[in-house]
């Protein structure tokens, strides 16, 4: 709760940021992916503002007429005809209005949707490091928001400001082709003054409206914890404490509405201050002509017309301006996401990873992973791994022990190539994994993580995730070699069962199995298990431990493990401490040598008597 109220401030601070016009001209790809929509829905809109801008016309022409024929009974055909043209101008501006953002719309949506789905796949080529530092909630909403304001900007920046625009601009011609330019300075200097106004006040504002919104965030994120706590106000009897803080909240609530309502007054009678003033000057003006003689009465009423016709889109231009500003920022803080350029990028031949050549023909083993004086850290600062130098024969089992933050899971990660070596290289089967891209790299390589994460989906689904496509009995058989197929058969509703969010329906034994099924599925030459199962009881371990067997014959294998029981069969174990390997050798050898290893299974066989 809390956390999100917080959230919420920091990302509503508009005003301390400046926002770039230069964002508008990015949205122009998008208007071009539909050119004749643009072009059609553009007609659309000055035919709308076209038939907006007659209408006083028409008015003018009724009242001229009228005029003409007062105290003559002859035929009404000609205000009559006039009064229907106006009706239909009238219906003509909203329909072409209508029309317009309906063609216009497919353009608006198919820009959110390239923008989200733009994105979303650039998300997923960023490093592991970047979504490991920043907090998804906030991420999903900076898109949501940058994505909203792109249709935003779209529909009003071009739909809202344009037209008014253009509409300001046809209603000077007309005045000057009609009138002197007197009406025309007077016109143009009331939009300008009125402009200028509605901006500098709307800024001003800004800050009440951010300070409502932020006492309104927080007297509610205090009311609800408040009740939330419900029980522990009562166990201490402080239904008058809480109701004095969150009465403390609501009086700086008032406050701050009530300088919102005031400035919005401020800015409402100024505005019509503007526009009366304006409008006596232009009447005045007009009345002393058709005094004059030098003008009709229907002028008059056209004049007036335009008047009123002008200040009504004016009027929601403080608006507009204010959330135009306002998507700017959403739109070049998502796009900012874009511009985080990858760390770890392919080769550019694009050349893919070979396994083996014959090899796998041959039904030989394949995949010899070499670790060479790799060094490597997450910050320049604080190198983790220093000159680290092994090699896991085709088809053998490799395992690396060692204490917590000795950087036994950084190795995993090299291998997967979510970051680059800083010295040195990994090599599989002799190739460079820089050399070779990345899909063809993880494509040989499966993973089974200490903690395994589901999709809120069916246990089906989650083992068919190792290989989209993959038939029933593919997915069976996997489930059956992971020994998963007794829990299975047990529950009502067997592969069709939802695992919860996260898999938390699931024991943390069943997690790692159907992690493992998955993993089989994909069938990878090279297998990391990182931690696989350390974070099981003894019994679970032992059944995991029975269907990682079953994965890891006959494939490269680099097995973490905390507990060197689950490690004894390795062909060779390594030692890591402080990202140096310190000793290495088989379970027998690295006992008879008495180092750390022999230490470490001492300590660990005290411990946990019964699994040694
Ligand atoms: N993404 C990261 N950014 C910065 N430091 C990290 C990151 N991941 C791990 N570390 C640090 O690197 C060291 C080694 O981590 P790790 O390889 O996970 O250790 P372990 O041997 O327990 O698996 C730890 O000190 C850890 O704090
Ligand atoms: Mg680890």
């Amino acid at each position: 709760m809390r956390q999100f109220a917080q959230h919420d401030n920091s990302a509503d601070h508009p005003a301390d940021q400046r926002p770039n016009w230069r964002i508008l001209r990015s949205l122009w790809p998008y208007l071009m992916e539909f050119r004749t929509r643009v072009v059609l829905s553009m007609v659309l809109l000055v035919l709308a503002k076209l038939a907006t801008v007659a209408m006083p016309l028409a008015l003018k022409y009724i009242v001229d007429a009228l005029e003409a024929e007062r105290g003559m009974q002859a035929a009404l055909a000609v205000p009559v005809l006039l009064v229907l043209a106006y009706g239909a101008l009238r219906f003509a501006s909203t329909l072409f209005g209508e029309l317009r953002d309906a063609v216009f719309a497919r353009v608006a949506e198919r820009a959110m949707r390239r923008v989200s789905l733009k994105v979303f796949e650039h998300l997923h080529r960023l490093e592991l490091s970047y979504h490991l530092s920043r907090r998804t909630g906030g991420l999903a909403r900076d898109i949501e928001r940058g994505t909203n304001s792109i249709s935003f900007l779209l529909r009003f920046a071009i739909f809202n400001v344009v037209p008014t625009l253009l509409e300001i601009l046809m209603v000077a011609v007309i005045l000057l082709l009609v009138f002197s330019p007197g009406y025309v300075l007077v016109v143009l200097l009331a939009v300008f003054t009125y402009l200028v106004f509605s901006i500098r006040i709307t800024e001003w504002r800004t800050r009440f409206v951010r300070e409502t919104n932020e006492m309104d965030n927080r007297s509610n994120t205090r009311a609800v914890d408040s009740l939330l706590n419900y029980e522990t106000v009562k166990y201490f009897g402080n239904e008058g404490f809480e109701a004095q803080r969150y009465d403390a909240d609501l009086v700086l609530w008032e406050e701050a509405r009530m300088k919102n309502r005031l400035s919005l007054s401020a800015l409402n009678s100024g505005q019509a201050l503007i526009i009366a003033l304006t409008m006596t000057v232009m009447m005045w003006m007009a009345a002393s002509q058709v005094a004059a003689g030098t003008i009709t009465l229907g002028d008059l009423t056209m004049i007036n017309a335009y008047m009123i016709q002008l200040f009504v889109p004016l009027n929601a231009l403080g608006f507009i301006y204010r959330e135009i500003r306002q998507a700017l920022i959403n739109v070049e803080r998502m796009f900012g996401l874009l511009e985080q350029p990858p760390r770890v990028t392919d080769p550019e031949e694009g050349t893919t990873l070979t396994m083996g050549g014959a090899a796998r023909a041959t039904d030989q083993a394949v995949g010899e992973v070499v670790f060479e004086r790799v060094s490597f850290g997450y910050h320049p600062q604080r190198p983790i791994l220093h000159g680290v130098d092994f090699r896991i024969p085709a088809g053998r089992k490799v395992a690396v022990v060692g204490p917590s933050g000795a950087g036994k899971s950084t190795l995993a990660r090299l291998l997967f190539r979510f970051f680059d070596v800083e010295a040195g290289a990994i090599r599989i089967d002799g190739q460079d994994l820089r050399a070779v891209t990345q899909a063809s790299l993880r494509q040989v390589i499966g993973v089974v993580p200490q903690d395994a994460v589901l999709f809120n989906d069916t246990i089906f689904s989650n083992i068919a995730y190792g290989r989209p496509g993959a038939t029933r009995a593919e997915v069976e058989d996997a489930a059956r070699r992971a020994h998963l197929s007794q829990f299975i058969a047990d529950l009502p509703e067997g592969f069709e069962t939802m695992v919860g969010e996260r898999g938390l329906k699931v024991s943390g034994g069943e997690k790692q199995r159907i992690a493992i099924a998955r993993v089989l599925l994909k069938d990878p030459p090279i297998l990391i298990l990182d931690e696989a199962t350390s974070s099981l009881d003894a019994h679970a371990e032992q059944v995991v431990l029975a269907a990682l067997n079953e994965v890891a014959a006959r494939r490269t294998t680099l097995v973490i493990a905390h507990r060197l029981s689950t490690v004894r069969d390795a062909d060779q174990i390594l030692v890591l401490e402080a990202g140096r390997i310190v000793e290495s050798g088989d379970h027998e050898t690295l006992l008879a040598a008495r180092g750390a290893y022999a230490a470490l299974w001492q300590a660990q066989s005290r411990e946990r008597p019964a699994s040694a």
